[in-house]
């Protein structure tokens, strides 16, 4: 069994925080393989670690309805239950497969407001070993402008590891 995971003894520092955190998710879902008990991991610490994360979770490509996202597991008020691609960052990420930063939502056409305290937010695609997008990862903030380069390169590695390897 880990130790118990304490986001209050992360180093302030963003890029040292978020790669010591990073080392945390992955020990605590090595060897697990399913994607939702992963998801749900990841989106608690990485809530639990950032003040400026007010809703953290998964959109998963629903098997069902090819071209429509629906939520996964997430920390933070209640989410939109669905959005297609194409709709929204979310929407945007999964059809492009690209990340997405957005400092201001408001100035993103067809953005979706599930909350309306959400003001910026940084949208990741989740692929699986074969390079399937399978996810986004959506982290909003309450603040503009609150997500970069550097958070954007954190997530992506992160996911990767978790769900890519
Ligand atoms: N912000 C997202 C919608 C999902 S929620 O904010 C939880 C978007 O426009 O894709």
């Amino acid at each position: 069994m880990a130790e118990a995971f304490a986001p209050d003894a992360l180093p302030a520092d963003k890029t040292q925080r978020y790669a010591q955190l990073a080392q945390e998710i992955i020990a605590v879902t090595a060897g697990e393989p399913d994607v939702v008990a992963k998801m749900a991991s990841c989106a608690s610490m990485l809530a639990a670690a950032f003040e400026d994360y007010f809703w953290t979770g998964f959109y998963r490509v629903d098997p069902a309805k090819p071209g429509e996202l629906v939520v996964g597991p997430y920390q933070g008020t209640l989410g939109c239950l669905r959005i297609p691609f194409g709709k929204g960052v979310c929407g945007a990420a999964a059809k492009e497969k690209r990340t997405q930063i957005v400092a201001d939502v408001e100035a993103f056409p067809g953005h979706i407001a599930c909350d309306s305290r959400s003001r910026s937010e940084v949208v990741v695609p989740v692929l699986d070993a074969q390079g399937h997008l399978i996810a986004v990862l959506d982290v909003d903030s309450t603040r503009l402008a609150a997500f970069d380069e550097a958070d954007a390169e954190a997530l992506e590695a992160i996911v990767r590891a978790v769900f890519a390897s």
